[in-house]
């Protein structure tokens, strides 16, 4: 099969595109043809090496979102067929032709949806209904503010707290996105560049502040806007770490408020597989029903992987950019 592969760690340029061996599918998976797959803010971590727990194995194949077209089945698997098209969480590697998936990480694509749309409800749909369902759990009539919006997770974040009945303020940087994020109907977007943001949450709740936030930049002046801005017992769900490691945190900031800090972990092998289901098949009723609407920012060939992360490191997308062999 072809891939789009790592041989060494770097910058966007490291990658290599050609052939490596067809996986084979064991017991428990699928082997998927894949028509699109998405590129995560993950991937650029793992390509640059710069965080020591992300270790490549070389040839390593990026990716683990994928959408295609079931080819092969292991022993025992009777949920999917071949020719059944699927999305799914792959095992191994989703910037190739061909990729693992175990069945229990795999949906049947939602009708309505393509390809290139239906590969980010692989991973980052999971993780975007978690955070909203699971770790805020965000109630109808909640206020929530939703950090970079114009994501490819922040995106779906903030319409699935729109769908669970909340009013969404959201972040975006530059007017293009802005623009974009608005056309997701959130209530409110605030430009993070241009605008104070925790004035601005508390000039549009009337001084109340926001029930819940939900962040995965963690930059220290939005980290602190965030804090100024939620409601005395607000909750926090922290799922990434995009500008930073670290930040400085006031405990009297903490407890005077009563606000929780909420650790937002994705679906894991921890997480019940029941738990992951029934999530997967609320996931797949929005995206199905058309109340959710996946960013889709360019579609390149996989043999242009280095053009799509030097785009991700430049943070250019709003939403995602796919890549199709
Ligand atoms: N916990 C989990 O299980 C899980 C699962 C999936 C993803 N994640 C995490 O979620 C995060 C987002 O991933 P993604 O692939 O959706 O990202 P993405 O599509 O690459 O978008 C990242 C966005 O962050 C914004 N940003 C960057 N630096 C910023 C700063 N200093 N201040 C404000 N905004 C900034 C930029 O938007 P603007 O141009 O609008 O500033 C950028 O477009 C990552 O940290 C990823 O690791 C976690």
């Amino acid at each position: 099969m072809k891939a789009a592969f790592l041989n060494k760690t770097g910058d966007h340029t490291v990658f290599e595109y050609g052939d490596l061996p067809d996986p084979t599918p064991s017991a428990g998976e699928i082997l998927v043809r894949v028509r699109a797959s998405s590129v995560n803010h993950v991937d650029t971590v793992w390509r640059s090496g710069i965080r020591p727990y992300f270790k490549i194995s070389p040839p390593h194949v990026l990716g683990y979102e994928a959408a295609g077209d079931v080819v092969g089945v292991g022993p025992g698997v009777t949920a999917y067929k071949v020719g059944d098209a699927v999305i799914a969480r792959t095992k191994s590697g989703a910037y190739a032709e061909l990729a693992l998936a175990d069945v229990n990480a795999t949906s049947l694509l939602p009708e309505g949806v393509s390809y290139e749309e239906g590969c980010s409800l692989a991973g980052t749909g999971p993780t975007a209904f978690r955070m909203v369902v699971r770790r805020a759990a965000v109630r109808p009539g909640e206020t929530v503010l939703v950090t970079a919006a114009a994501s490819g997770t922040g995106s779906l974040i903030a319409q699935i707290a729109k769908a669970s009945g909340a009013r969404v303020i959201a972040t975006a940087g530059g007017r293009r996105k802005r623009d974009i994020v608005l056309g997701l109907g959130v209530d409110e977007v605030i430009d993070h560049y241009e605008e104070d943001v925790g004035k601005r949450v508390l000039d549009l709740t009337d001084g109340k502040g926001a029930d819940a936030a939900i962040d995965a930049v963690f930059d220290q002046s939005l980290f602190d806007a965030i804090l100024s801005s939620l409601r005395p017992g607000g909750r926090l769900v922290i799922y990434g770490n995009i500008a930073a490691q670290q930040v400085n945190l006031s405990a009297r900031t903490i407890f005077s408020k009563g606000l929780s800090i909420i650790g937002g972990q994705g679906a894991d092998p921890r997480t019940a597989a029941s738990e992951q289901a029934i999530d997967r098949a609320a996931l797949m009723t929005l995206a199905a029903g058309g109340r959710l609407k996946v960013l889709v920012d360019r579609v390149l060939p996989l043999a242009q992987a280095g053009e799509a992360h030097r785009a991700m490191d430049a943070h250019e997308p709003a939403g995602k950019i796919i890549l199709t062999p």
